[in-house]
């Protein structure tokens, strides 16, 4: 008796494999955002058949109608992978029995309280466990804490009353995407993958291994959970101390960018981190905290992150102070005074607002009284922003006489666009703190950093 249940899990998952091996798994991924859509694009590219599930019904109808909403994937893509049937969007959560793998890419921000916020890990979970079936592997993607998993994801799956490493597969593989780098897309990057169990991670790594360049395999999820946030919280840490130091060195008139290339030309034992006006984006600012978190109920704290988000939050101020002294330099009042604030963006070429720096930096000039406009080539409209009061404006265009018109262009998105020659050539002053002005020879005097 027993042997034929082992015959039978062996012939289930045997299955899996042969349809992973040959490509006639169909891969269904759920949440379509910045990380979703482009694992989309690794699978098609490897000729499997997809299924993107989003909640989202404008989404779904913009792909439908092959429209795409990140900008870089093309719309032409997206039409061409509909028309030969290899990608279906849907909203229909009961058609995720449809899907052989099914691979979690939805948010995990942090509540109000900044404590981890999985709601959507959890709604997804039960999406999934309402349809689940046999000889189905389930991939959580979504950056998290480690144990989340075991303890969050698989007590909600087995809610299905099927048995996880008989009936079905669990394994967690962190999203590394780097949005707006041309170097890397989601097929190019190294994926980790921990499974729950022997076969999970076998064929977890296998299904990754067929679109990705390479594959890691963990000897757990916990493993793969606690890499990405160790890489994430790396970022963070380094982030902030390069802050921290380009404050000191400022005051000493030492240029910190200048310092940093010439450390990074050490061989080893040194990579290079930038300062800048702050933490965005949907990862740096937000995963050191759900193991924050963690520590705290393990009786731990982990003072590194704590003091990290202090120095990094603390940035924009340090920028609008900075301006202060600089236009008080040649006899001007903040209040008054007028500001074209270059990128809105967290981060170059991106379109992404999330966690931007510029939206604090919005607030801080406003309640200074400052007459702020804003270009951003990549957000033609002030989005709104939940923890910020933002102005209802649009980009404005950088002509010479607008930009002749401020008392000081500040750069806080490095943005490749911009002509930076010509930027400086109009402006009365410039405070760059991204370092963007390097290559600009003529105007020199009239840009500041900070
Ligand atoms: N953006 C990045 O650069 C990046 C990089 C590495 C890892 N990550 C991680 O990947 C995860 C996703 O991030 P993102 O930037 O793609 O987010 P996103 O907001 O761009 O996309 C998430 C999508 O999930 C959808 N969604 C929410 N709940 C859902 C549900 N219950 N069922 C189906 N769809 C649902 C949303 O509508 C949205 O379209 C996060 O955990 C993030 O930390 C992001």
């Amino acid at each position: 008796m027993d042997r034929l249940l082992d015959q039978n899990k062996h012939n289930m998952f045997d299955e899996l494999e042969r349809k992973i091996r040959d490509r006639s798994a169909k891969v269904g991924i759920i949440g379509l955002g910045y990380v979703g859509l482009p694992l989309i694009n690794a699978f098609v590219s490897a000729g499997f058949r997809t299924m993107g599930f989003d909640v989202d019904q404008n989404k779904i109808d913009l792909l439908s109608a092959g429209r795409s909403y990140i900008k870089h994937i093309e719309s032409s893509s997206i039409e061409k992978w509909i028309r030969a049937e290899q990608f279906d969007p849907t909203s229909d959560m009961n058609r995720l029995a449809e899907a052989d793998c099914l691979l979690i890419c939805v948010p995990t921000p942090l509540t109000d309280s900044r404590e981890p916020d999985l709601r959507y890990v959890e709604g997804t979970a039960r999406s999934i466990a309402a349809t689940l079936r046999k000889g189905q592997l389930v991939v959580l993607e979504s950056t998290t804490y480690p144990t989340t998993t075991r303890e969050v994801m698989l007590p909600i799956l087995n809610e299905s009353g099927l048995k996880v490493g008989e009936e079905f597969l669990l394994a967690y593989s962190p999203e590394r995407e780097d949005p707006g780098n041309p170097d890397y897309s989601a097929a190019g990057i190294p994926k980790v993958v921990g499974g729950i169990d022997e076969i999970s991670g076998r064929l977890a790594a296998l299904l990754y291994s067929q679109s990705i360049v390479e594959v890691i395999p963990v000897s757990s999820p916990e493993i793969a959970e606690a890499c990405k946030i160790l890489e994430n919280t790396y970022r963070a840490v380094n982030i902030a101390m390069v802050n921290e130091l380009k404050m000191l060195f400022d005051r000493m008139g030492i240029d910190v960018w200048e310092v940093i290339d010439a450390a990074k030309t050490k061989p080893f034992g040194f990579q290079a981190f930038f300062p800048g006006p702050g933490l965005g984006g949907h990862c740096i600012p937000i995963d050191p905290f759900y193991l924050t978190w963690l520590a705290r109920r393990h009786g731990l704290t982990t003072r590194f992150i704590e003091l990290a988000g202090e120095i990094n939050s603390r940035m924009p101020e340090y920028v609008v102070s900075r301006l202060m002294e600089f236009l008080n330099d040649v006899g001007k009042a903040m209040r008054g005074s007028k500001v074209c604030l270059l990128g809105v963006a967290y981060k170059k070429d991106v379109e992404d607002p999330r966690e931007s720096p510029s939206f604090v930096l919005i607030d801080l000039l406003r309640e200074r009284g400052v007459e702020l406009i804003y270009n951003d080539p990549h957000i033609p409209k002030l989005p709104k922003m939940r923890h910020h009061d933002v102005p209802d404006l649009h980009s404005s265009e950088l002509t010479p006489e607008t930009l002749a018109a401020q008392d000081c262009v500040l750069i806080a998105t490095d943005h490749s666009a911009y002509d930076y020659d010509f930027i400086v050539k109009h402006s009365q002053m410039v405070l760059d703190t991204r370092n963007a002005t390097r290559n600009v020879t003529e105007g020199r005097e009239r840009i500041h950093k900070a």
